[in-house]
């Protein structure tokens, strides 16, 4: 797209959410929130931070238990160091311009685009003419997420990459067929960095760790008590060679590589750095001395997200607060997009 205007000249947003659940694992943790985190301490950049809602109810879901889950997914944020004061925390169903937006952002994106999305594929599993219509659009409602706040930066994991792209794309569509020259909307830079950014399963060092998988021995999650992070560790699947001296030799051995890349995440190193202290030793050291680390690390979190948890009236007031923020953001991008494309309202 040759002519596609990529002057965007707006201020640095930064932007991320994650699917409501109880359950935020050391993935979420090292891929995503910890970037945030990080992200939130520069001044020059306004941060929001919501919670999925509407992508939630893409797949079956229990409406009695929904709030709750978005509650307890704005307690581990702010557990894991989201500070309130300084970032916007949110439900994404709070603010319809998202809604509004996505409808656009479906008569922009290709059908092909959305052919493309892997994410669906795996999700749907095989008979996928019995998805919702919302799994497959997904990645748009996504994209307004982004492009309602005009956001320039998004703190993902690697498995966000695929809807990160199609999001450009979106915004790119947009600003070739209506900018008139001018870009209305960011070609938005994903944020995937860091040994953390894919965390593996620790019974299957091939597939990513998740909320979805049926053994809880496969992830930790942040409220997991310092026993249980330790059994879990002591449980993960290795092999039997110790660990290498460089990060070529971890190539074919998925699960010593995992925890290595977990180890690094944890302990702000790189692979190599950890290497350069375990290498040549077994998982016998290995294992112990990566448990104090996470234990080290998660425990603070766990006890600060027990303490929020029970205090419901405090983390919808943060919610609340969040909300009329965003709204205040997002409402007049969503009624510029509209006079643009020429809608009455
Ligand atoms: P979700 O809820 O699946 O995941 C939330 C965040 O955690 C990261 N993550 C991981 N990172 C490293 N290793 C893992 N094993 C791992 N598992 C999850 C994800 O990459 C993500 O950053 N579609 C999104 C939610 C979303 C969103 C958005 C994100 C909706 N609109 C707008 C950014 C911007 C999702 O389902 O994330």
């Amino acid at each position: 797209m040759s002519d596609t205007p990529t002057d965007y000249k707006g201020p640095q947003r930064v932007l991320s959410g994650m699917q409501p659940t109880g359950r935020l694992h050391l993935g979420n943790y090292l891929g995503a929130l910890k970037n945030w985190v990080a992200l939130q301490e520069d001044p020059t950049r306004e941060c929001f931070y919501f919670i999925v809602d509407m992508h939630a109810i893409t797949m079956p879901h229990d409406p009695a238990t929904l709030p709750d889950t978005v509650r307890s997914a704005a307690a581990a944020y702010i557990a894991a160091g989201v500070d309130p004061e300084k970032s916007t925390i949110f439900a994404q169903s709070a603010v319809p311009a998202h809604a509004e937006l996505a409808w656009i952002f479906n008569c922009v994106a290709r059908l092909g685009w959305l052919e493309r999305m892997t994410q669906f594929k795996d999700k749907a599993g095989k008979d996928k003419e019995r998805a919702s219509v919302g799994l497959f659009t997904y990645p748009v409602l996504q994209a307004a997420d982004i492009l309602v706040y005009k956001a320039t930066e998004v703190p993902v994991g690697e498995d966000q990459k695929q809807h990160l792209e199609l999001c450009r794309d979106i915004a790119a569509r947009f600003n070739r067929d209506y900018g008139k020259g001018e870009a209305i909307f960011p070609i938005t830079e994903p944020v995937i960095q860091g040994p953390g950014a894919r965390i593996m399963s620790l019974r299957d060092g091939t597939s990513k760790m998740s909320k979805s998988d049926v053994s809880d021995n496969s992830r930790i999650n942040l409220e997991d008590d310092a026993d249980m992070i330790a059994r879990k560790i002591k449980k993960a699947k290795t092999d039997p060679e110790p660990l290498p001296a460089t990060v070529e030799e971890l190539e074919g051995r998925a699960e010593a590589s995992n925890l290595v890349g977990i180890y690094a995440a944890l302990t702000n190193q790189t692979k190599a750095e950890v290497l350069g202290e375990f290498g040549g030793q077994g998982f016998g050291a290995f294992k112990p001395a990566l448990a104090d680390v996470a234990v080290e690390y998660l425990a603070p979190i766990s006890d600060e997200y027990r303490r929020l948890i029970s205090d419901k009236a405090e983390i919808d007031r943060i919610l609340a607060k969040g909300a009329e923020r965003a709204r205040a953001v997002a409402q007049p991008v969503v009624a510029e997009t509209k006079k643009i494309v020429g809608f009455w309202g």
